[in-house]
């Protein structure tokens, strides 16, 4: 068999444990030849690419970021993206192509398998918003970094007596914000499931000081949005490609609160620290798990689907199904997070 394999849309530690798995069960134990496209989708669609052999996947394992690149290009960008893809494809005599990527990706590949390509999606993202699988790799990496962030400005915050407003991301779920929020005892938690308003947000965090606390930490998904009328909000603007960049969420609520409280604030964005870096030994796991179950999916003939970790198993999903909706944070688990805070 001959593999394609590509990585697409923003990075995330864990993708090159994927490539790395792909290569091993399918040039080890299949006897595949597997290439890998460079800067996702535009790889494919420009022909550029390379032959992965196990020289090639040599230590990356713990490697963040991709081997292969990464961009946020797609074919639907094109006016021929679809029909180029399939001429590479051909031309290529690949017999599937393994695309790792998000949402947007996600897309993109039940673009190319309903036109008839050969696909096996494997998702990722740090924001863990694909609804078709429990956890996304990258994701346990992303939570352990703003973790340590939100410990390490604790300390600052209370020598300082401040109001720290740390934005972590996440533009259209609350996963990252929700679970580092809780493993570092944030006192407030904004996510973009629940748009906040304002007056509620000074009151929880005006208790605080109230009840003899010197400072707080507020962590804010990149996403979330005041309460309509709640309060002055500068929205996003579009990046080239259309998707909505934030205008500074952390800095908006900063000076807000600094107003309303009365007490010294800071925006802290973390930004793409949470995407850099080594993969935790969870995300490792995944990602490895992902790259074998989607070359036996291929094996198998088993086109159009994605691998999805369901409770301890992993399964194929239908990439249809897959990119219908985004997974948001439940009022229930944001509920457990509120007791706490
Ligand atoms: O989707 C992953 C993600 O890290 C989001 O949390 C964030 O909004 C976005 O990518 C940032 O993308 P870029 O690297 O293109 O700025």
């Amino acid at each position: 068999m001959r593999i394609g394999v590509l990585t697409s849309g923003g990075d995330c530690p864990g993708l090159n444990a994927v490539i790395r798995s792909v290569v091993h069960r399918a040039v080890v134990d299949h006897g595949d030849e597997v290439i890998g496209f460079h800067d996702g989708w535009k790889g494919l669609l420009e022909a550029d690419y390379r032959k992965l052999d196990l020289d090639a996947v040599g230590g990356i394992l713990a490697r963040g970021g991709t081997i292969l690149g990464s961009s946020r290009v797609q074919p639907a960008h094109l006016r021929d993206g679809v029909e180029r893809a399939r001429g590479h494809v051909a031309d290529l005599g690949l017999d599937a192509i393994i695309p790792i990527g998000g949402e947007g990706t996600l897309k993109a590949a039940n673009l190319l398998s309903e036109a008839g390509l050969p696909i096996v999606g494997v998702p990722k993202t740090i924001d863990n918003d694909i609804a078709s699988t429990d956890v996304t790799f990258g994701f346990d990496t992303a939570v352990g970094v703003a973790t340590e962030a939100l410990d390490r400005l604790k300390t600052t915050a209370e020598s300082h007596q401040r109001v720290l407003i740390v934005e972590v991301m996440g533009r259209h779920t609350g996963w990252i914000a929700l679970h580092s929020g809780m493993a570092a005892g944030a006192h407030a938690i904004v996510v973009p499931e629940r748009p906040f308003d304002i007056d509620e947000l000074t009151e929880l965090v005006g208790k605080r000081f109230s009840a003899g606390k010197k400072f707080a930490i507020v962590v804010v998904a990149e996403g979330a949005k005041p309460r309509e009328g709640s309060m002055q909000f500068e929205q996003g603007v579009k990046d080239i490609y259309g998707h909505e960049r934030f205008a500074g969420v952390a800095t908006q609520l900063s000076g807000e609160l600094e107003q309303r409280l009365g007490k010294e604030a800071r925006p802290v964005i973390l930004g793409h620290v949470q995407r850099g870096g080594t993969p935790t030994a969870y995300d490792r796991v995944l990602a490895t798990r992902f790259g074998w179950h989607a070359v036996e999916a291929a094996h198998r003939g088993e086109f159009g689907m994605l691998t999805a970790l369901r409770g301890t198993d992993i399964v194929m999903v239908p990439l249809a199904e897959a990119v219908e909706t985004l997974k948001t944070v439940p009022a229930e688990r944001y509920a457990e997070a509120e007791c706490v805070l």
